[in-house]
């Protein structure tokens, strides 16, 4: 099987899922009917990231800027994410892979909360070969202005030296739970962030694809993970060329 030590592929993936509704809107179908299809592609997505050997794939599915769509688009995502949980966590069992949740996922309601402590519990496996991350209700900027909170309180609390706070403390405070994406892909054609993690992409490789996620390939997915085998990552460093 493929491993990503020998291939050099990255460890942690995380991925902007863009395009859903005009891809719905060129195919004449409604915009739920394009998320609809999104989830389908994450599955094959999450299928191809276990036979490569990643760790960790971290997907965008709903942002903090997501509330200011329309409420029926909004009612539509929360009834796939539920649909999603039904029809996937037996198999995501089987396949080892273990879902993860971040976010004001309260926001979502008690219904969702729910389903979403179900799916991770039933998912948590001693050895696991995917950690399936699932951004919902994520801002990164958010996310900063949480750990700023917490990590005062704990310094209020004595807990921490105000002085030892670095790096790793922010990172250990943060609801992200992943520390560092090696590859992050957008697709949808759009060249931004969105306030995806912020943080955890300070030394990402940046890949963006013109295609619609709904469009996005095993093939396509394979390709960055190998175009990304092939960067120098330098960290700053002076390689010897
Ligand atoms: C991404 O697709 C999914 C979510 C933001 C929930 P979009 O719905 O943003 O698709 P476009 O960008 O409008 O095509
Ligand atoms: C980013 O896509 C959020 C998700 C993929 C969930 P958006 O469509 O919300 O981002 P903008 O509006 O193009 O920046
Ligand atoms: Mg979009």
């Amino acid at each position: 099987m493929a491993n990503s030590n020998i291939k050099n592929y990255p460890k942690n993936v995380g991925i902007i899922m863009d395009g859903n509704g005009r891809w719905a809107i060129k195919n004449s179908l409604k915009i739920s009917q394009g998320h609809k299809k999104g989830v389908e592609i994450v599955r094959n997505i999450v299928e191809d990231s276990v036979k490569h050997g990643i760790e960790s794939l971290t997907l965008y599915a709903f942002s903090s800027e997501n509330w200011n769509r329309p409420k029926a688009e909004i009612n539509a995502i929360k009834k796939l994410v539920v649909e999603a949980i039904n029809d996937q966590v037996e198999e995501l069992k089987e396949k080892k892979v273990a879902l993860k949740f971040f976010g004001h996922l309260d926001e979502f309601g008690k219904k969702i909360l729910d389903k979403i402590k179900y799916a991770e519990n039933e998912t948590q496996t001693e050895k696991n070969k995917l950690n399936l991350n699932i951004a919902l209700g994520h801002g990164g900027q958010q996310d900063i202005v949480d750990v700023i909170k917490k990590v005062s309180q704990k310094v209020i609390a004595k807990e921490i030296d105000l002085n030892k706070i670095n790096v790793k403390t922010v990172l250990k405070n943060s609801s992200v739970p992943v520390d560092e994406i090696d590859l992050l892909i957008r697709t949808g054609g759009d060249k931004r962030i969105s306030n995806f993690l912020l943080y955890q992409i300070a030394y990402a490789e940046i890949i963006f694809i013109k295609k619609y996620w709904p469009d996005f390939t095993s093939k396509d997915y394979i390709k960055c993970l190998y175009d990304f085998s092939k960067v120098s990552r330098r960290f700053g460093k002076r390689l010897n060329y």
